[in-house]
């Protein structure tokens, strides 16, 4: 399957990704987490990308069209992926549609996770995401277990007010995507609130039905 999850900051990507990964083997590509590394290695793109991704600006298309085009050479991503927070302009989902013409079939599904503004806020404010092992917990509603080990650490775009500000950049340079995935016939909305567990049930069903029909 060959699919990507269109939603604002906080809506749930990277939690739903990893059950998605697990349950239909599907071998995930966040964008986000790739950049994090980068930044944290200090790689030359890394250094690059490190005062937008701080400030909550895109990392220009440039960079991340060829990103994304080196990764999906790779042969774990031959027989099917899951892309988490790509494409994120018209641009970007213009140059994803090129590369996917040319190295085998298109996209299954767009999911596009709906999560209101208040609760986007709360998540993204009380995340926190392990230094050691890179897994996201949630203070308030996804807490680590009792005693855990590693150090947790608040994103640096996680504050306030770049969690705004990641919000505006998403209603005006992402939203229209869905518009763009909705005229190809792609795109399957998903309710996103409610427990880890219930999102990940809707998910199911419109991934399982997919599945059966391809
Ligand atoms: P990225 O890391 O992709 O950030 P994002 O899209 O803003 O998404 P988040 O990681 O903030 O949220 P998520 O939807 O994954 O939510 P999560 O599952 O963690 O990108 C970061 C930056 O990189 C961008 O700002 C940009 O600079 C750059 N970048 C990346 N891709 C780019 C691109 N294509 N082009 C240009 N620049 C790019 O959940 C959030 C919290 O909520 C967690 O604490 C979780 O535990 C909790 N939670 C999840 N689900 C639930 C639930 N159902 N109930 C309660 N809590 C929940």
């Amino acid at each position: 399957m060959r699919l990507t999850m269109l939603a604002p900051p906080g809506a749930g990507k990277g939690t739903q990704g990893e059950k998605i990964r697990e349950v239909y083997d599907t071998p995930e590509l966040s964008t986000g987490y790739l950049l994090r590394m980068h930044k944290n290695n200090r790689t030359p793109l890394g250094l690059k990308a490190e005062k937008y991704i701080d400030k909550g600006e895109l990392v220009p298309d440039e960079l991340m069209i060829n990103m994304i085009k080196d990764q999906l050479k790779k042969p774990e991503y031959q027989k099917g992926f899951l892309l988490d927070g790509f494409p994120r302009t018209i641009n970007q989902a213009e140059e994803l549609d090129l590369v996917l013409e040319e190295h085998g079939p298109n996209l299954d599904v767009v999911l596009v996770l709906d999560v209101p503004k208040d609760v986007l806020v709360k998540r993204l404010t009380a995340r926190r995401t392990c230094r050691k092992t890179g897994k996201v917990f949630n203070m308030e509603f996804n807490p680590p277990p009792p005693n855990y080990p590693h150090e947790l650490y608040q994103r640096e775009d996680d504050k306030m007010e770049t969690v705004l500000y990641r919000m505006k950049i998403f209603d005006n340079r992402t939203k229209p995507l869905i518009d763009y995935y909705t005229k190809k016939g792609l795109v399957r909305f998903v309710k996103g609130t409610g427990s880890l567990d219930e999102v990940f049930g809707r998910i199911r069903e419109v991934l399982d039905k997919i599945r059966e029909s391809s």
